[in-house]
């Protein structure tokens, strides 16, 4: 399972376009307009050389950077300039694709071709409309369609009068079958230096698609300084992009809208498949990307479901990138859904309980053996290596997770558990406590006695003397509650088949070598009566009976952690809270809006994670519901945390460091908090991401937005941010706690928040997941058996043989290896991973050359974070992260190799 480790590639970054490369070139932006801070700068623009085979393919007669005068017009009034178009290929075509391939080279020898036109950014004063130049065709098509390379350059040329200004979009009419992938373009042959035109879109035919697609060039404008030329068609594609709202998406529409999670079950396979549409007034939740497929046939208000293999619609560029979706995680992650998982079921009996010890440890060694199809080529080509093919099996091996691959026995330990709660995969749980016994939200009126069985004679013994009050007056006892999340749903969890839980509280002290040690665990049950035996408390061990109560306790902990974590604090607050910025980011930022460039590289990817979640993660009987406690319920608990939990004003790290009591307010340190707890590796590397995160966001606002004027008046950006809100979180559109977008601060703030969302907060709830995970008992995802009693009946099974007992308290072998396979995936990086710091196209990306320099100073700075996050994991003071077989906390270390490696930070939520 640890492909993309073999697999090295190149990361599409331009990791040759450093710092230097690209400036002193002639700026082909006159500034004209500048506002605010722009007017004190002397705008250096960035225009990066074209790569040398790039300028070879376009190799032409004249010179590369002057323009050439047309025979005849020896005045030169009118002079030739030529584009240079990078297409992309598709490495895999299907028949269908080959044959529209050789039809396409034929027909456009007879004029059937791919035709641009410029668009000048100036207003032609006979017609009114934007000056633009002759329609031209791209050259050589036919020549070049046997060419098997990834890039494919063609050119054209334009004739253009010596007024014709400077080209600030391009039109493109494919007339062709086939769609293509336009990568760039480049105009040559103005006065004033090539323009960059980052193009990156699919360019449907014209056939299913009528009309022109525009391009814009790199030259970032506010909505107020949009040149003459360009505001009508800055407008228009905006208004492309928005669509009607009306009728079914097709998969090569570029369409953003909105709609409700009302397609997560499947009522048409009968009530086990019912499941209520998230979002709404009755549960809130986020809306995801609106498709408009038919309703179900037994409910109108479910929406039809697109079942695997078939694709659910996204916009046709949000796609994974087709040369990529076998081999890169994505299509891993496919394949294992969509393949692997069926096979795996087909192969273990559901309640094949794992019997020893040793049976894990044998997926690592031995492998699990799969009955295969021979004649099933989909699972012949699973791209794992671990996977090996023996006659009509096969044996899947899995990767050693890290949990034991440094100490085999680290994960019974308590200093391991602790340490797990602040710097393992759900560091964000952890809170100070501040009042004892804790104090449930819950109401008693619905919920009956809430009140904790938590009592100071069970911990006192292990608080170095203090009284259970002077241990929190000096910040000596942490909480992890998930009492409050589980205890609504306790009764019909439990009521399922095989599904076990309580709500848990576990309460750590500190030691006074900065460690955390859990000293009692509760174990809440909904109340049943007076005499029921609805909580307990569970102590650390003192006999063989009180260890294996003690460890069973720890596996129910991690198992309500592991829900919160998984439907929480990863699905609804990165993967689905984004969502919503990012479709109205498509709706209302043009491309050309400096804060859309801005937000690219954060975007990148993923409302298509988000609908393989909702085809095969989230949905009913999907992995989720298969892998964790709550089953049937997990959405609703990820629901309950949106309506009563999520507030976007906390969710950076400042303010959700503060709201835990994990940090206070202090502005004599560097980052104007103190943190309660000094050595807590999320927080400590944290907050080195968040500040770099931060100065180069605020250097960039600062840049467009001089004033509060300028962000009031920008109505793009203000329809952004009222749209994210308004209708992509429209069931909470009213709360009080919405920040305000009004002064450059505001909006710096809430940038740095997505910006680190998207990359900083997602990798650190992401890649931990098998290093942690893959291990099962260290970290279970669902739990099958409460803990005994003395005098019930499983009790003295329990005493008989324990460890059996834990056994099939875990999950089975079925549920466990197919939680391994799917967490081994997400935990995996692409070898095209982009991470914080790089960005595609990263000298051509905008034309503001102070805005790239400026770029390159936040790759530098994030480059000085990383190593200060390895000097942390070699200092042997910080025993949360360095120590005998401790596992480093990389988590937030920006880069990685390829593969399953517990760390790396890339840009966008994309896994
Ligand atoms: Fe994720």
């Amino acid at each position: 399972m640890a492909l993309s480790r073999e697999i090295m590639g190149i990361s599409l970054t331009d990791r040759s376009s450093l710092p230097g490369c690209g400036f002193g070139r002639k700026n082909p932006f006159p500034t004209t307009t500048p506002v605010g801070s722009r007017r004190k700068k002397v705008v250096r623009i960035a225009v990066a050389a074209v790569s040398e085979d790039l300028v070879k393919s376009a190799s032409v007669s004249a010179s590369s950077s002057a323009a050439f005068v047309v025979p005849g017009s020896s005045d030169g009034s009118k002079f030739k300039v030529r584009v240079v178009v990078t297409v992309r290929q598709k490495k895999k075509e299907d028949l269908k694709e080959r044959i529209a391939k050789q039809v396409d080279a034929m027909a456009d020898m007879i004029g059937r071709n791919v035709v641009l036109q410029l668009v000048s950014t100036e207003i032609d004063p006979k017609t009114k409309g934007p000056k633009k130049s002759n329609e031209a065709v791209l050259r050589d098509w036919s020549k070049k369609t046997k060419l098997k390379a990834e890039r494919v350059h063609y050119t054209t040329e334009f004739t253009v009068g010596a007024d014709f200004g400077i080209p600030g979009a391009i039109t493109v009419v494919n007339k062709h079958q086939n769609e293509f992938f336009l990568e760039t373009m480049m105009v040559e042959g103005f006065a004033s230096g090539p323009v960059h035109f980052p193009c990156n879109s699919w360019v449907q035919a014209s056939k299913d698609h009528p009309g022109k697609r525009i391009f814009f060039s790199n030259k970032p404008y506010l909505p107020s300084e949009t040149p003459a030329g360009l505001k009508a068609m800055r407008e228009e594609e905006l208004r492309n992009q928005r669509g009607d709202g009306k009728g079914v998406r097709k998969l090569s529409d570029r369409i953003y809208d909105f709609d409700v999670y009302n397609d997560l079950g499947n009522p048409d396979r009968g009530i086990d498949f019912v499941r209520p549409t998230l979002g709404g007034p009755e549960i809130p939740y986020p809306r995801r990307c609106r498709t408009g497929r038919a309703p179900m046939d037994t409910d109108i208000n479910a929406e039809s479901r697109v079942e695997k293999p078939l694709p659910i619609y996204v916009p046709r560029d949000e796609q994974f990138e087709e040369i990529k979706q076998d081999t890169f995680s994505f299509g891993r992650l496919k394949a294992v859904l969509h393949n692997l998982l069926p096979f795996m079921k087909a192969s273990i009996s559901n309640n094949h309980d794992i019997k020893a010890f040793s049976d894990i440890d044998a997926l690592y060694k031995e492998g699990l053996l799969l009955k295969l199809e021979l004649k099933d080529e989909l699972l012949q080509k699973l791209p794992f290596p671990n996977l090996a093919r023996e006659s009509s099996q096969g044996l899947l091996t899995y990767d050693t997770p890290m949990i034991v691959s440094k100490d085999k026995f680290a994960w019974l330990r308590d200093d391991e558990f602790a340490r797990q709660a602040i710097a393992g995969v759900n560091p964000v749980c952890i809170e100070r406590l501040t009042v004892f016994p804790p104090e449930s939200k819950l109401d008693p009126e619905i919920y009956g006695d809430v009140s904790s069985a938590l009592k100071e004679e069970q911990i006192i013994g292990h608080l170095h003397g203090m009284t259970v009050q002077q241990a929190i007056d000096e910040n000596k006892l942490f909480i992890v509650d998930h009492h409050d999340t589980y205890l609504p749903f306790l009764d019909r969890i439990n009521a399922l088949d095989g599904r076990k839980s309580y709500a848990t509280r576990t309460i750590y002290f500190l030691t006074p070598h900065g460690t955390l040690k859990p000293i009692a665990i509760e174990l809440s049950l909904p109340p049943q009566g007076p005499s029921s035996r609805s909580k307990r408390v569970v102590t650390p061990a003192i006999d063989a009976t009180t260890n294996w109560m003690w460890q069973l306790a720890k596996a129910h902990v991690h198992a309500n952690d592991a829900g919160v974590h998984q439907l929480v604090n990863h699905w609804l607050r990165t993967h689905a809270c984004l969502e919503p910025f990012i479709l109205a980011a498509h709706r209302q930022l043009s491309t050309m809006h400096p804060l859309y460039k801005l937000l690219d590289p954060h975007m990148r990817y993923t409302l298509e994670i988000n609908v393989l979640a909702r085809q095969n993660l989230i949905n009913a009987d999907g992995v989720i519901e298969a892998c964790f406690t709550p089953d049937r319920y997990c959405m609703e608990i990820s629901a309950a945390a949106y309506k009563n939990f999520w507030r976007f004003d906390k969710e950076d790290l400042h303010s959700d460091l503060i709201r835990r009591g994990m940090a206070v307010p202090d502005p004599t340190q560097p980052h104007g908090l103190k943190l309660v707890l000094e050595d807590y590796p999320y927080a400590m590397d944290g907050l080195l991401v968040w500040s770099a995160i931060e100065n180069w966001v605020r250097t960039y606002v600062g840049y467009y937005y001089p004033s509060s004027i300028v962000v009031s008046n920008d109505r793009e950006l203000q329809a952004w941010y009222g749209e994210s809100v308004n209708v992509g979180h429209a069931d909470l559109r009213h709360a009080e706690w919405w920040p305000q977008l009004a002064t450059p601060e505001d909006l710096v703030s809430i940038l740095t928040r997505l910006i680190w969302l998207a990359s900083a907060q997602h990798a650190a709830l992401n890649f931990g997941q098998y290093p942690y995970a893959g291990f099962v008992p260290n970290r279970p995802p669902l739990m099958r058996r409460l803990i005994p009693h003395e005098g019930d009946p499983d009790h003295d099974n329990f005493v008989a043989d324990p460890q059996k007992y834990y056994l099939c308290a875990l999950p089975s072998l079925l549920q466990a290896t197919k939680f391994m396979a799917v967490v081994d995936n997400l935990s995996t990086h692409s070898p095209d991973e982009e991470y914080l710091g790089e960005r595609q196209q990263s000298s051509t990306w905008t034309a503001d050359g102070d805005m790239v320099e400026a770029f390159f100073e936040f790759s530098a700075e994030v480059r000085r974070v990383e190593k200060e996050i390895e000097r942390r994991n070699t200092d042997p003071k910080l025993r949360n992260r360095c120590g005998a077989g401790v596992i480093p906390y990389e988590l937030l270390a920006p880069s990685s190799e390829p593969g399953v490696t517990c760390r790396g930070v890339p840009n966008s939520v994309s896994i």
